[in-house]
């Protein structure tokens, strides 16, 4: 009557269970084997905010409190019914929950939330249950967060429920139902001897401090999805992975189902053909995107973001592409997703727009071009674009570089300021030569 618990995959901060019990907040694996089992601290945390510190590395390691393992006969001490073998006092909570042991540090940002979280939690699960689609979720569990999953532009909220309808969100107060329900002694549930659990069906819990306890994310890219993706690409007999990414397309039904529902036409859907993943859009329909960031503060040098514009107006003009200057903080989420979904080429100073790129078409004519303050360089972009299939440029000003000839973070004076420069021609040269075919 107690199923013990099975890991279905697991990777640093991912981790699949089936039958997984709480009781008191505390999550019960139910084993006879506990040392088949990963390291608790690569699949848990304490949940509280991540600071560059011994202290807060030392905070957030998880105990017996929040993962333990008992075994069956242990659990039937605990929770089975004393006068019938076939009764217990567990409550199913069924069907597939996402558990996001995240607190709102990171939650509450676009990129951490759709670019990362939700794309490595689809990542990981659609390569572990490789029919089910985004329909398959049940319900999200927030634990360690109120309302504060949600961003400043609304962008999470939307993405959520427009991608995944039917899904119920969960949040601290919520959880601590849970919790309190069974934190009652044996004594106060009047059943000596006998407490109460939930037991959940299937159960992907992602903690991103236990996924920087990898060495894909902690020491590699600082990208919680990469662990999930390098835990589910295909490996060869000796568990080398063959490819650094999942196939082309593993990300569309997702994008497919956010664009439907803002409402994108099939037409501009099927830029991006899964059934001919290869296959680039035809020139008439090649559209560059520069995402201005020049009213918020990590910005161009003004001339240079007035000549970036003239240059990529010349571009466009001549070659007959769709030039699109967007300013995300002045037109609606829809209008941005719709002009996301027909981009080929994207562009714009490091930050947050550039999550759009997890809408773009994932053709392999598909580029992101990322303007840096010179030597200034984070992964969170290029990963994400790569693990797409597409190309990421780091520009500096008038020269580019691409992975892996940068293969490390560094954040220098400048990186965050008002005065980045770039050199338009440049920019306008490079996505000609990979229009053409020479990068
Ligand atoms: C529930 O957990 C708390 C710690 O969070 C502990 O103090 C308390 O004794 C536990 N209650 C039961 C019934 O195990
Ligand atoms: C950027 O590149 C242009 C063109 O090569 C050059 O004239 C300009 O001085 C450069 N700016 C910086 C800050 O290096």
């Amino acid at each position: 009557p107690i199923p013990p618990t099975l890991l279905h995959e697991h990777a640093p901060g991912w981790t699949i269970f089936e039958n997984v019990y709480m009781a008191n907040g505390t999550l019960y694996v139910v084993t006879d084997a506990p040392s088949d089992w990963p390291a608790i601290e690569y699949i848990t945390s304490t949940g509280l905010p991540a600071e560059n510190t011994p202290e807060s590395k030392e905070q957030r390691m998880p105990t017996a409190h929040e993962i333990d393992f008992i075994s069956p006969v242990e659990a039937q001490a605990r929770w089975g019914d004393e006068e019938s073998e076939d009764d217990t006092r567990i409550f199913v909570v069924g069907g597939n929950t996402l558990l996001f042991n995240d607190p709102d540090q990171f939650l509450n940002h676009y990129y951490h939330f759709c670019a990362e979280l939700f794309f490595g939690a689809w990542a990981f699960w659609s390569a572990t249950f490789v029919n089910d689609t985004p329909d398959t979720f049940t319900r999200a569990i927030f634990p360690h967060t109120g309302r504060s999953w949600r961003d400043g532009p609304n962008m999470n909220s939307f993405f959520l429920r427009g991608g995944f309808p039917s899904l119920t969100v969960e949040t601290e107060e919520d959880w601590e139902d849970r919790v309190s329900a069974t934190a009652l002694t044996p004594a106060e549930l009047g059943r000596p001897g006998k407490s109460r659990a939930w037991r959940f069906d299937r159960v992907l819990l992602a903690d991103r401090s236990a996924a920087f306890r990898g060495p894909e994310c902690g020491a590699r890219t600082q990208r919680t999805a990469a662990e999930a993706m390098h835990g589910v690409v295909p490996k060869n007999t000796d568990g080398e992975p063959i490819h650094e990414f999942l196939p082309r397309g593993w990300w569309e039904p997702v994008r497919r189902r956010v664009l439907r529902f803002v409402g994108v036409r099939p037409a501009v859907l099927n830029l991006f053909d899964p059934a001919h993943p290869e296959a680039v859009p035809p020139k008439e329909k090649i559209a560059v995107t520069y995402i201005s960031r020049q009213s918020v503060r990590r910005r161009l040098i003004p001339e240079d973001h007035d000549r970036l514009v003239a240059s990529l107006e010349e571009l466009c003009h001549r070659r007959g592409w769709e030039l699109n200057i967007m300013q995300a903080e002045k037109i609606s989420r829809e209008e941005q997703l719709i002009i996301a979904a027909r981009t080929t080429y994207l562009i714009g100073v490091h930050g947050n727009g550039l999550s759009h790129l997890i809408m773009m078409p994932p053709t392999p004519a598909a580029t992101v071009i990322e303007i840096f303050f010179p030597e200034g360089y984070a992964h969170d972009y290029e990963w994400t674009a790569r693990s797409l299939g597409m190309r990421h440029f780091a520009v500096w000003n008038d020269t580019s570089t691409t992975y892996p000839d940068v293969n490390w973070a560094s954040y220098p004076e400048g990186f965050q300021g008002t005065r980045i420069p770039v050199w338009g021609p440049y920019v306008a040269e490079l996505i000609e030569k990979r229009a053409d075919g020479k990068l």
